[in-house]
């Protein structure tokens, strides 16, 4: 199926791409070219020729009913014409004739055409941009020493109450049954597990937040050697994966302290220029974060989404 749009010349036509498509392939993300030399399901895309020539890309994915866009791109020469929104529109039909509900994208602040894409989008009816999740990236020593000075943080590592903030250990009865309790908590999503991880929990530098033994929370990391920065891929480093706090201790500065202790215990067992990197997507949170962190960070990154039709309540990821 293609269909043919009406500009000056050459005209412009989009054509629905299956198989073999890697002419295709300088345009949009590069670790995705290899996709276009066999086009199958549940890949979808669909090519904007000028004559022809290959001049735009729209490709994605079905994840169960949603489609997701994953790169949309126009050659340089040729946009500002529309055909950035007609592929949007060319990649929603094929997305609904495999039999998609909703259709959602991501992108980064960090992305240079991120206003033509928000406006792209826009265009084709999809919902303005919204902040789905920051993730922020430091070495850990000058991290430490500047949380330490936050009046919170400084108030509760002073005087740390009856919490204590000790290495996790391995769940036993009473633990398994204060998670299972928190994991019913309405704002707790599965992310935050202790569990949920593709590496083993680093055991130097994971937290238990304790009261009287009985667990309200954890910061739980993992050594990874993905470090999104160019620069520092060479250093040691923690991705914590998960963490969460019993919800009547929220807004105390409390889940902040136990990572400064995370931070403290990493900066101790790899040194001060390892590097720790985490994500949120707890509204407070990433306000936290924008407003805290992102001074004393090497670097933070916010993460936008933006969707068409309905999304099932179950999340936006
Ligand atoms: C995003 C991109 C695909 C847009 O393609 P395009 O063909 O220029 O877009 P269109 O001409 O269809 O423009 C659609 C709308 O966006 C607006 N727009 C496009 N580029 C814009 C820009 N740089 N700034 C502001 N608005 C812009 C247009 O004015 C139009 O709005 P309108 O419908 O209200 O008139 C193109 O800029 C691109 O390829 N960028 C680089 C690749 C990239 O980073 N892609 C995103 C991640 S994969």
């Amino acid at each position: 199926m293609s269909s043919v749009m009406p500009f000056a010349a050459p005209p412009v036509a989009f054509e629905r791409l299956h198989g073999n498509a890697s002419l295709f392939a300088a345009l949009g993300f590069p670790r995705l070219a290899p996709v276009l030399n066999d086009l199958a399901a549940p890949w979808i895309a669909v090519g904007a020729w000028s004559g022809e020539t290959p001049v735009g890309l729209a490709l994605g994915q079905m994840q169960g009913e949603r489609g997701c866009l994953l790169s949309l791109s126009v050659t340089p020469a040729m946009r500002r014409r529309g055909i950035g929104c007609g592929l949007v529109r060319a990649w929603e039909e094929a997305a609904r004739a495999e039999g998609a509900s909703s259709l959602t994208t991501g992108y980064s602040n960090r992305l240079p055409a991120r206003a033509a894409l928000a406006a792209t989008l826009a265009s084709a009816g999809w919902s303005a941009p919204r902040l789905e999740q920051i993730s922020v990236i430091g070495e850990t020593g000058p991290m430490v020493e500047a949380v330490a000075q936050w009046s919170s943080v400084a108030r509760s590592l002073r005087d740390p109450g009856s919490f204590t903030f000790e290495p996790w250990r391995t769940p036993d009865a009473a633990d398994i049954a204060a998670l299972a309790a928190l994991a019913a908590e309405p704002d707790y999503i599965p992310q935050m597990h202790p569990d949920e991880g593709s590496a083993p929990i680093e055991e130097a530098c994971s937290i238990a937040v304790r009261r009287d033994d009985q667990l309200l929370g954890w910061v739980i990391g993992e050594r990874t050697d993905r470090i999104p920065l160019d620069g520092y891929r060479d250093r040691p480093a923690i991705h914590y994966r998960s963490a969460y706090l019993a919800r009547s201790l929220w807004h105390t500065g409390l889940l902040v302290t136990a990572y400064w202790h995370a931070y403290a215990r990493q900066a101790e067992a790899f040194g001060p220029d390892s590097i720790a990197f985490f994500f949120t997507c707890v509204p407070r949170m990433m306000a936290l974060t924008q407003r805290r962190f992102a001074p004393i960070a090497l670097r933070v990154d916010e993460s936008f989404f933006s969707f068409k039709g309905v999304l099932p309540d179950s999340g936006r990821n």
